[in-house]
């Protein structure tokens, strides 16, 4: 009989035990779970959603500047998905499952800046990223299925997106596509490939070019197909990232043919058209900052000039009225005055008296 009770008792405690744990366990869990958080960084307005194992975006504030979506269960981007957001400047996919993206999804982020769909199984990537009119920074590395639409993908020319930085490492690309002239590109991943062939054109049409990554990447190429590319980094200062630099210390490398005047006369032309479309685009910032600064200047100039009128207008006024007051202040003091006015004053009392 007492056993019984104990052990219905053990059975209750452990009972609970394991319901509150449950509770406990979905307690913790549920807030980090299920909602985006909105929050001010840097000044600008953010979603954050990392983390969230969502397979579709939320209804979010709509005046969001970044959306932080990473790492969460997205396949797709639709036409619509970011209808709402036209303002988003900073856009962060990486690590979804994303395959397939609408050649409009990202047709109403005017003002993106940042896009970043690294870590994904992206199947079909638009063209039209690359037309983006904002988009200064582009992350498509660790998307192995990449080279799929990549290599057959039809780029108009030249691109609209002021390009800083392109990272496609890691795409499994045998050979680089054909971006056109890139003017403004700084930095250019394109590290843990397996290209099967590099060409210095290909490097010739980014003038602004300072950083290439592309270690892990030129093991298939034969040592003396290297040479003008190096060659070419080389004249134009652009700094290399190798994993064995060896490999350009070699005799074998130093006896691989230079490069003739003609070729080098090819790559400087390509490297002067983008550097005259390189200006274009500083010189029209430039004189747009200008045109800004008059205005401005002028605008200034015109409320300064209002309130100085203003000023005037108040001070002589001011003026006007003062001669008065003085005289008023002074008559007191003049002896005769004073008996004048005292007449005056009676008059007036008596007036009120009457
Ligand atoms: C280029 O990409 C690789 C692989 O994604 C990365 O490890 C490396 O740090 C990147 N290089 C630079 C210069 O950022
Ligand atoms: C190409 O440009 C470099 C420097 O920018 C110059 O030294 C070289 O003479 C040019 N070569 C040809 C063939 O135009």
């Amino acid at each position: 009989m007492y056993r019984v009770k104990v052990d219905s008792l053990m059975l209750l405690l452990w009972a609970s035990c394991t319901v509150t744990r449950g509770i406990s366990d979905v307690e913790v869990l549920t807030p980090k779970l299920t909602r985006c958080s909105h929050e001010r960084a840097y000044d600008m307005y953010g979603a954050y959603c990392g983390g969230l194992r969502l397979d579709k975006i939320p209804n979010l504030k709509s005046s969001i500047e970044i959306l932080d979506f990473s790492e969460n269960r997205l396949n797709e981007l639709q036409a619509d998905t970011f209808t709402n957001y036209p303002n988003i400047k900073f856009l962060y996919l990486t690590e979804n499952q994303l395959y397939r993206i609408d050649k409009d999804a990202f047709a109403p982020l005017v003002y993106l800046q940042t896009l970043d769909l690294s870590n994904n199984v992206i199947l079909e990537l638009p063209e039209t990223v690359f037309q983006l009119p904002s988009l200064r920074n582009l992350y498509l590395k660790n998307n192995p299925l990449l080279h799929l639409s990549i290599s057959n993908l039809e780029i108009r020319k030249p691109i609209k997106a002021p390009l800083e930085l392109l990272d496609i490492s890691n795409c499994k690309l045998e050979r680089l596509p054909n971006w056109g002239t890139i003017p403004n590109l700084v930095k250019y991943n394109i590290s843990h490939n397996q290209l099967k062939t590099i060409e210095a054109q290909h490097f010739a049409s980014m003038c602004a070019l300072k950083k290439v990554d592309i270690s892990k990447s030129i093991e298939e190429i034969k040592t003396c197909d290297l040479k003008p590319t190096i060659s070419w980094f080389q004249i134009k200062a652009i700094s290399f990232e190798l994993d064995d630099y060896s490999k350009l210390n070699t005799e074998e490398f130093n006896d691989c043919p230079s490069m003739t005047g003609n070729d080098l006369e090819i790559l400087n032309t390509t490297h002067h058209i983008c550097r005259s479309m390189y200006l274009k685009f500083h010189n029209s910032i430039t004189s747009r900052r200008t045109w800004l600064t008059v205005i401005g200047g002028l605008a200034g100039f015109l409320v300064c000039f209002m309130l100085l009128l203003y000023l005037m207008h108040r001070h002589n006024v001011a003026q006007t009225k003062e001669p008065s007051e003085k005289i008023k202040k002074v008559t007191p003091k003049n002896e005769s005055d004073k008996h004048a006015s005292i007449p005056i004053l009676n008059e007036t009392s008596d007036v009120s008296r009457l």
